[in-house]
């Protein structure tokens, strides 16, 4: 079943194309993995999808409702959540204060919002860092916090975007292993990732933008093996 529809997405800014007439159906409970050059709309797509810039053209179906040019608070609410590349917590609150936030958007209860975010937190493994000053945790911490808080929301679908940049590579795969258990917690994940060892190992489906169009899609060893994708990259490394 189609869980998130995108029909026919376009977005300029000013003379520039950012996407143009994207079409994708992601599946209830995929793994869709999507991958591009800097610069290929990645980003821009998610801030289509979670309402933080309007789209030029084109339709979002998210559960069968058209949420197209819904503001981001209420795509969240129903359940289309996101992270940012760039992670920003509240630094000088502890862990549990900036989970407890997003919880509190779900549940009016302070002290419920508080329990509810406590068992977030141990879902991704920061519960001994409860009480911690977030701005004293590694970047491996600061990825944990930003899944708490988005799980906070209670996402159906979440939307990572380079959720793994800045890691070291031992610090990677405790942080897939952590998106693993996400997804088998019934979750559907779209992810934007670089890193071409997570890319494959976690995508059902893997999607190639380039200069804001869908380049290919399909099973992930098949569409990095098109001539078409490697064109698109080896164009990036030698421009
Ligand atoms: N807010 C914005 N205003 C103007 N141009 C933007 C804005 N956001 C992104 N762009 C441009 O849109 C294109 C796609 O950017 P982006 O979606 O960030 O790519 P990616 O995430 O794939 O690297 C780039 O050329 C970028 O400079
Ligand atoms: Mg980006």
């Amino acid at each position: 079943m189609t869980v998130l529809k995108i029909e026919g997405m376009s977005k300029t800014f000013g003379g520039l194309q950012a996407l143009t007439d994207v079409n994708i159906d992601v599946q209830e409970h995929e793994f869709f993995g999507i991958i591009g050059p800097n610069g290929a709309g990645k980003t821009t797509l998610f801030s289509v999808l979670a309402g933080q810039i309007p789209p030029t053209s084109g339709r979002i179906v998210f559960n069968g409702t058209d949420i197209t040019g819904w503001p981001a608070h209420k795509i969240a609410a129903n359940g289309l959540v996101r992270t940012f590349q760039l992670m920003r917590p509240f630094e000088s609150m502890t862990v549990l204060e900036n989970v407890a936030i997003a919880s509190h958007s779900k549940i009016r209860s302070t002290s419920k919002a508080r329990q509810h975010a406590k068992e977030v937190i141990e879902r991704v493994h920061l519960d001994k860092y409860l009480t911690a000053m977030s701005g004293t945790l590694s970047t491996a911490g600061l990825k944990r916090l930003e899944l708490a808080r988005a799980l906070a929301m209670e996402p159906e679908v979440l939307l990572l975007d380079e959720v793994l940049a800045g890691l070291v590579p031992a610090e990677r795969a405790p942080i897939i292993d952590l998106l693993r258990e996400i997804h088998a917690s019934g979750i559907t994940i779209m992810f934007v990732e670089h890193i071409m060892a997570a890319v494959m190992a976690l995508s059902d489906r893997l999607l190639v933008m380039h200069e804001g169009q869908k380049l290919a899609l399909g099973e992930p060893k098949q569409v990095i093996e098109d001539p078409t994708v490697i064109e698109a990259y080896l164009g990036e490394e030698y421009a």
